[in-house]
């Protein structure tokens, strides 16, 4: 692999290791001002210090983000659609490679919807996506979005992952389910799972617990954290988990504590 494009994996996926606590905060591009993140600026500043990586939008980032921050940035470029279109997730590229490049950015994400009437302008945006980006060194991280209707099992969640790696994804993103370990022993890149809607803090700890022991690198959690009753206890509850070893019960001890302080 390429200098570059090796050292923007290593920041985005922590060499000691070998996980990642991503923080997916850029909901707004088709959700508009998602609960939590009304002001996104505020509720980064205070999440940052825990997050390995950070996801945001590129006007979030420009305009919320201080330039200052030395988190590593997973920028969305792909959007098109919002929450009120039938077609939901119809995404193609929206951000330059050069933009991205401008925003100094370890890696770029990109939403596919497999399974839906506009695959094949999803699969072929990121295809053009993916090859812009490697002659830069570029990681590309694959969301395998679910749209309206689409199930969140094994077998379609193993097709979309194995899709997008076969695609040229870096890094693939996808939800957890049932018999997870078939998901990614079947795709050739490392998954981070989403966290999906706000569910209660043990539930969303466990499931972060066993996306790992299933052979996951980490997650790119963003409703879970930043909806949480305490996002700051939240995220480093989660972050005990992916990069201390702790176990759903542990981890939610250390959240109920910090809840406190
Ligand atoms: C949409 C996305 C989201 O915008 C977001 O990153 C998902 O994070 P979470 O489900 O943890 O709130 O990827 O496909």
């Amino acid at each position: 692999m390429d200098w570059g494009k090796s050292n923007r994996m290593n920041r985005i996926i922590r060499p000691k290791t070998g996980r990642t606590l991503m923080l997916a905060v850029d909901h707004g591009y088709f959700l508009g001002p998602t609960t939590g993140l009304e002001k996104p600026g505020e509720m980064v500043k205070q999440l940052l210090p825990y997050a390995d990586c950070l996801m945001p939008t590129r006007g979030v980032l420009r305009n919320c983000i201080d330039s200052k921050i030395d988190t590593p940035i997973v920028l969305r470029v792909s959007g098109g659609t919002s929450i009120l279109n039938k077609n939901l997730l119809h995404e193609g590229i929206t951000v330059s490679i050069e933009d991205a490049i401008r925003l100094n950015v370890a890696g770029v994400a990109f939403s596919i919807t497999v399974g839906t009437d506009w695959e094949r302008d999803t699969i072929l945006g990121l295809s053009q996506l993916v090859d812009e980006a490697e002659e830069f060194g570029i990681p590309v991280v694959v969301v395998t979005a679910v749209g309206k209707g689409l199930g969140k099992d094994a077998r379609y969640l193993s097709l979309a992952s194995r899709m997008a790696a076969e695609h040229g994804a870096s890094i693939v993103k996808t939800y957890f389910c049932e018999n997870f370990e078939k998901v990614v022993d079947t795709c050739p890149v490392p998954i981070v799972i989403a966290g999906g809607k706000k569910m209660p803090e043990p539930d969303a700890l466990k499931m972060a617990y066993d996306a790992l022991q299933a052979g996951a690198v980490g997650v790119d959690m963003g409703r879970n954290i930043f909806q949480s009753k305490d996002p700051v206890a939240m995220i480093q509850a989660v972050r005990e988990i992916i990069h201390k070893d702790a176990n759903p019960k542990e981890a939610y001890e250390f959240f109920k504590q910090k809840c406190k302080e």
